[in-house]
């Protein structure tokens, strides 16, 4: 039988592969440690949490809540772009909250998608910012990552050559998986050209909070003009350790907010109100937990990079973000990046995301998120030290003659 339209649209997960085979090592006695998924370690913070079980006593608040979220949450949310980046937003037209910023993305695509309609995206990028357009019917043609100028030649000819002219342009800084950090003034550039083609910005900024070295990251909607035709995505996830609460953001152009507050409104009853409180207790605070998620994460990454570097693993150091974009040893790139990363789940006892699985531009790199803890992520290093040291003599069916030294 043949398989549903949509289904045929997803492709299995490539991580489920590496995923899978992690399994069945951990069922076989093997310590993996597991700098594959993006998914945050460090417990939400006390107040967080003492905030949502207080709130769950009072049964007023079992009862459906607001599908584009209560009035405190949103105006907390926009308290928090005022202090942040200087943005003000109406909470009322110009703020809903999600269930993650993944689902506000992916019915943002339904919302606002015809079928055919070309989206310019980045690749390697988070994969609900393709499939989220192609559930919605519409077509994907790749974009660079990188923030600077290199960028634009290739959005012109995109823009020139599509048929019919692209509708979005989707933007993710810092990105997941490369890390890369865009500046105020590549923003500005990309709403001129944004405006000039009629074309709406979806700015993925799930890791606005989780950054380095240098300035914080900016925000789309900083630069003049932004509003007239741009969206912003945030997530509670990472900044402050909330993953399973499932609580984001969009905010921004107001007809675009109302497209998806519409369709949200046919699908979801909101997230469960003491979560929306807890949330917004959260938004309102003083920063401090913030600061306190963003000091591990920057630990861990100074711990990553000197020791993978030490084992024969380069690994640059990211700016932003809780992951490494590392390009694999020059030895193993021609297997790709899945073969490379099931090889070290096998051989080296632990499990990084394949690059191909964010695009197939991303297939010479693999990801390493940062959510083991310094003890672990040395341990990594050694295993791989291990690993690299002794393949030559260990993998001859899998490294070729001609790349070994
Ligand atoms: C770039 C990016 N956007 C969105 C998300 C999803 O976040 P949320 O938990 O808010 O759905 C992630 C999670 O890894 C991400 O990396």
């Amino acid at each position: 039988m043949e398989e549903f339209h949509k289904v045929r649209r997803l492709p299995p997960y490539v991580f489920e592969q590496v995923n899978r085979l992690k399994a069945s090592a951990r069922a076989a006695g093997a310590d993996i440690i597991d700098l594959g998924m993006g998914n945050p370690d460090l417990p939400t913070p006390k107040a967080i949490v003492d905030k949502l079980c207080e709130v769950v006593q009072d049964p007023r608040t079992h009862r459906y809540s607001s599908s584009k979220g209560i009035p405190g949450l949103r105006r907390a949310q926009a308290g928090y772009y005022a202090r942040r980046f200087g943005v003000k937003l109406n909470p009322d037209t110009q703020v809903v909250a999600t269930l993650g910023s993944k689902e506000g993305f992916a019915n943002m695509a339904q919302a606002i998608t015809a079928p055919g309609d070309v989206i310019l995206c980045p690749n390697p990028t988070y994969p609900i910012h393709a499939f989220g357009f192609l559930m919605a019917g519409g077509v994907i043609r790749s974009m660079s990552v990188e923030p600077d100028d290199s960028f634009f030649g290739p959005l012109e000819r995109a823009v020139k050559h599509s048929i019919p002219k692209p509708l979005a342009l989707i933007i993710n800084y810092p990105s997941n998986p490369t890390a890369h950090v865009a500046s105020l003034d590549f923003y500005k550039d990309v709403i001129e050209f944004a405006r000039k083609h009629e074309l709406i910005v979806l700015s993925d900024l799930a890791y606005s909070e989780i950054y380095f070295d240098g300035e914080p990251p900016p925000s789309v909607l900083q630069v003049p003009g932004a509003m007239d035709v741009a969206v912003e995505f945030t997530s509670m996830s990472k900044t402050f350790s909330m993953p399973g609460w499932r609580m984001g953001f969009a905010v921004g152009n107001e007809r675009l907010i109302s497209a998806l507050t519409r369709v949200k409104s046919y699908l979801d009853y909101g997230a469960f109100t003491p979560i929306q409180v807890a949330a917004t207790h959260a938004l309102n605070g003083d920063g401090s937990d913030i600061a306190e998620v963003r000091a591990v994460y920057k630990r861990r990454r100074d711990v990553m990079v000197d020791t993978f570097g030490k084992a024969g693993f380069e690994v640059p150091p990211p700016a932003a973000t809780m992951f490494a974009w590392a390009k694999i040893p020059e030895k193993f790139r021609h297997l790709g990046s899945l073969e490379f990363s099931k090889l070290l789940v096998e051989k080296a006892d632990v499990a990084v995301a394949p690059g191909v699985g964010f695009g197939e531009m991303g297939d010479d790199y693999v990801r390493l998120a940062l959510v083991e803890n310094e003890h672990r992520i040395r341990q990594a290093a050694r295993n791989i030290k291990k690993f690299l040291s002794t393949a030559d003599d260990t993998m001859h069916n899998v490294i070729s003659l001609n790349t070994r030294r």
